[in-house]
């Protein structure tokens, strides 16, 4: 069923100077080797921040939040929290030293609530106490010690728009022939529909749930241990509370227990609370919130909604689309104007749009403040054009893939239709092919027509499919974010850490930087690590974020093992030059009888085959000796080669740090080519697209709402794949996660009070195993990336949750076969029983 690839694929004309001996057989990278923490992973042995041991004198902390949505904030009674039993310190907004907030983009956003609570479930207070459970206790208490004048809430997006609640001026892209074009193309198509599309939110729930331990250090220093997507924000959020400068915190994450963009900004409030505390206490202070409280303080994905109007053509070729996207930012700023941004830019999916106009509102209710989710604003976005693509096929009978080719961006670029609308060329696209292949793949045609016979003599139960595309830009939008850092050490036994600027939160970061740097240095995996992410190691680091964390830190990994590897090959053949200068018998023993001995499989050198070198070098034909140079030489399976002469890495690394060769290094990247302008919406902020399509079948029980998934194929694009197996697990994740966002993750405020009634998994239902459909199909695309990206791989963590549209669009498509295809079901998103039985409803 999936496709584990283990053979290397061939190697890539023009592939830039790598390991020479790329893709060979004995190549790490390519190879679908197991993620490097599994065997912890399932013995339960792998450290979690709540898994460190509790330095003595450790204490814990729990958050009390606020019973109200909106109200101001007259007193509490921090006297009846103190005298509560284990309790040892309760802080407020006052007694933060620096200054009170984590926002990371605007500074909208306390640590707690100060005069005025946004939200219920808002942090207002911290009680540190001798136990979890005793500060939980006390927290709990906040209903009666907190004294809040109420005042009146906004809870939806709609709400918050039509009072002009907005955060910043709205985000406007268009991109027209002339001013006035998208109106005037739209008036004058032939077809014209206009619609509202409402998307909700998501949680990360991540299985992890946040926490924070402190430890204050001597000199006002501090480390956190944080569970955090961005160490070096957290380090400034700290800093800032603390009021000392950054060097004074080391962050440090060895791993999280998902991260899915919950934790790359709002892991920050825990972390100023928790360094807060231990600062003031002067001692180790660990904050872990529960399920429940991780619901009601932190955001999620943003829901959406959509009202747009589009005209097209008897083909349905879109000629003009007009949208307003009203995104539910929630109390604050966050990174919410990146996320709109980023809807903004998806909207054309894979689609070319003559002329469009897209104006973008952040909405400002009193929710929890939404923040990043895998995709980032993109999947909202590209949703809302796929939902306009269905309803013209709908509308003119034809097939909704049909539809989709005919907007399809130009397979070659160049003769026009190939410009997204905020002008960056799509010079890379691979839709046409992989759409084609996946059309044939999964017999789409053969599926259709015998869903279409189901439908016709089932009365209740009606079958519905679906494929559609995915484009998904691979880059941050703000340009600066793309950069990182790695340090790579060559212990004197021949053993390698590397440290990346990195996080690890499952999707195999460090395997991948792992397997470039064993691959550079031509070891087995084995030999190299990945150590925990350290802000005092690699500085001024990016989040994990964007889907590129293996583009970028694989990049600057690669680059430090590089420049240790162009060390030990010019130490060597600088030390096989010397043996053959020395007349024989008076050589330097390091260099011949230890340092050059028999290879395995035929790459045997000897000390007499190297005595017998002494005029070309062997294998490098025409090459003298004396005139080897260090690209000469072939790093592989452990061993440095170089014609027939052959040395153990550990040997070789051994005599370089004897000779006092610098056995560590470190390597920098920034992605080049990117520029975006933040005014106009417009520039190059991608390096590279990544492309996909998906088919899903459903069968809808129309007398009771209820959906089953029978059967999914995916199809990737990953490029050249790292690890194929990594990939795939990437792929068929993110898959299910956007299918649970759109079918089954219902977030529900109570509309009086303002409180998430869905906060744990008992209201809240995330997938489970059952729900991955059992007939999954699951391929990588295999074409390189036509970018000089890492090995000419594609990142993969985001894009593929996009393909869960096809889960979506095959519910719709059941629900409309209901009501014989004549209207299109007023579905939102997700899809629960109860939305697709109103939707039945409405149709029949
Ligand atoms: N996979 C796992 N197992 N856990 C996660 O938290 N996060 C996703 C994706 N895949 C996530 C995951 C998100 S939101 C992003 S941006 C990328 O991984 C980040 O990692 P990468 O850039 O190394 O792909
Ligand atoms: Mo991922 S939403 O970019 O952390």
């Amino acid at each position: 069923m999936n496709q584990l690839v283990d053979a290397p694929p061939q190697a890539l004309a023009g592939e830039p100077a790598a390991n020479p001996v790329e893709r060979a057989p004995w190549a790490v990278v390519g190879r679908g080797l197991a993620h490097e923490s599994a065997h912890l992973h399932v013995a339960g042995a792998a450290a979690y921040i709540d898994d460190l041991p509790e330095l003595a004198g450790t204490l814990h902390c729990a958050l009390g939040l606020s019973p109200v949505a909106h109200g101001t904030l007259r007193g509490i009674d921090l006297d009846a929290l103190r005298a509560l039993p284990g309790v040892v310190d309760v802080l407020t907004a006052q007694d933060i030293p620096g200054t009170n907030d984590c926002g990371p983009i605007v500074h909208d956003d306390p640590v707690l609530a100060d005069g005025t609570v946004h939200y219920l479930g808002q942090p207002v207070f911290a009680v540190i106490a001798t136990t979890r459970e005793l500060a939980r206790r006390a927290a709990a208490r906040a209903r009666e010690v907190l004294r809040i004048e109420a005042l009146p809430a906004v809870l939806t997006p709609r709400e918050a728009h039509e009072r002009g609640q907005h955060l910043g001026a709205p985000m406007v892209l268009a991109r027209e022939s002339a001013p006035g074009g998208t109106r005037r193309a739209i008036e004058a198509a032939p077809h014209r529909r206009r619609g509202r599309f409402v998307l909700g939110g998501q949680e990360q729930f991540y299985l992890e749930g946040q926490i924070c331990a402190a430890v204050p250090l001597e000199d006002g220093a501090m480390r956190v241990h944080s569970s955090t997507q961005h160490p070096s924000e957290m380090q400034h959020v700290v800093a800032h509370a603390l009021g000392v400068a950054v060097h004074k915190v080391l962050v440090e994450c060895r791993r999280m227990g998902g991260g899915f963009g919950g934790k790359e900004s709002q892991s920050a409030l825990f972390c100023a609370v928790a360094a807060v505390a231990a600062r003031r206490l002067a001692r180790p202070v660990k904050l872990r919130v529960d399920r429940d409280d991780d619901f009601m303080i932190t955001g999620r994905r943003h829901g959406f909604e959509f009202d747009y109007e589009v005209g097209h053509d008897e083909a349905g070729r879109i000629l003009g689309a007009e949208v307003l996207m009203i995104c539910n930012a929630g109390f604050s700023t966050d990174l919410s104007p990146a996320v709109l941004t980023r809807a903004i830019c998806h909207f054309d999916n894979a689609y070319w749009l003559p002329e469009v106009s897209i104006r973008g509102v952040l909405a400002r209710t009193n929710t929890q403040s939404n923040t990043a989710f895998r995709g980032f604003g993109g999947p909202q976005g590209a949703l809302a054009i796929e939902v306009i693509v269905d309803e013209i096929a709908r509308a003119l009978g034809r097939d909704p893939l049909e539809v989709r080719r005919v907007n399809y961006y130009a397979e070659k670029p160049g003769a026009g239709r190939d410009v997204t609308p905020y002008r960056q060329p799509v010079t890379d696209t691979v839709i046409h092919a992989l759409t084609d292949e996946l059309e044939r793949t999964s017999d789409y045609r053969a599926r259709r027509a015998a869903a279409a016979a189901f439908n016709a003599t089932s009365p209740v139960l009606k079958k519905g499919l679906a494929l559609t595309p995915v484009k998904f830009g691979i880059s941050f939008n703000v340009s600066h974010f793309n950069q990182a850092g790695a340090l790579v050490h060559v212990y004197t036994d021949g053993s390698v850490l590397v440290n990346h600027g990195g996080t690890e939160m499952g999707q195999g970061l460090n395997t991948k930087v792992a397997q470039v740097v064993a691959h550079e240095l031509g070891l087995p995996l084995q030999r190299v690590r990945c150590t925990a992410t350290d802000t005092s190691k690699v500085a001024n680091t990016s989040a994990t974020a964007a889907s590129t964390g293996s583009d970028l830190n694989g990049k600057a990994a690669q680059a430090a093992a590089r420049t240790v590897r162009e060390r030990l090959a010019a130490f060597w053949v600088g030390r096989l030059q010397a043996a053959t200068e020395t007349p024989a018998g008076t050589k330097d023993a390091g260099a011949s009888s230890s340092g050059t001995i028999a290879g395995p499989g035929g790459g045997a050198a000897s000390a007499s085959a190297d005595r017998g070198a002494s005029a070309s070098a062997p294998g490098v034909p025409g090459i003298a000796v004396e005139a080897l140079q260090p690209e000469h030489v072939v790093f592989a399976d452990g061993w440095l080669r170089c014609g027939a002469h052959a040395v153990r890495f550990d040997e070789i690394v051994a005599q370089a740090y004897l000779a006092r060769v610098q056995l560590w290094s470190d390597g920098f990247y920034a992605t080049p080519g990117l520029h975006w302008d933040r005014a106009t919406l417009t520039g190059h902020p991608f390096y590279y697209f990544a492309y996909g399509a998906a088919v899903s079948e459903v069968l809808v029980d129309t007398l009771t709402g209820e959906t089953r998934l029978l059967r999914a194929d995916l199809l990737h694009d990953v490029g050249r794949s790292l690890n194929p197996a990594l990939d795939i697990g990437q792929v068929e994740g993110a898959y299910v996660q956007g299918l649970g966002w759109l079918t089954s993750e219902e977030l529900v405020w109570h509309p009086k009070t303002g409180a998430l009634l869905t906060h744990a998994p008992s209201t809240y239902k995330i997938p489970t195993a059952n729900d991955v459909p059992a007939d999954l199909r699951t391929a990588l695309f295999d074409t390189a990336c036509t970018v000089d990206s890492i090995h000419r791989s594609k990142a993969v963590g985001e894009p593929p949750l996009l393909l869960a549209f096809s889960a979506f669009l095959a519910i719709r498509d059941a629900v409309s076969a209901a009501g014989g295809h004549r209207m299109d079901p007023p579905l939102s998103a997700p899809a629960t029983p109860e939305a697709v039985l109103r939707a039945v409803n409405a149709v029949m």
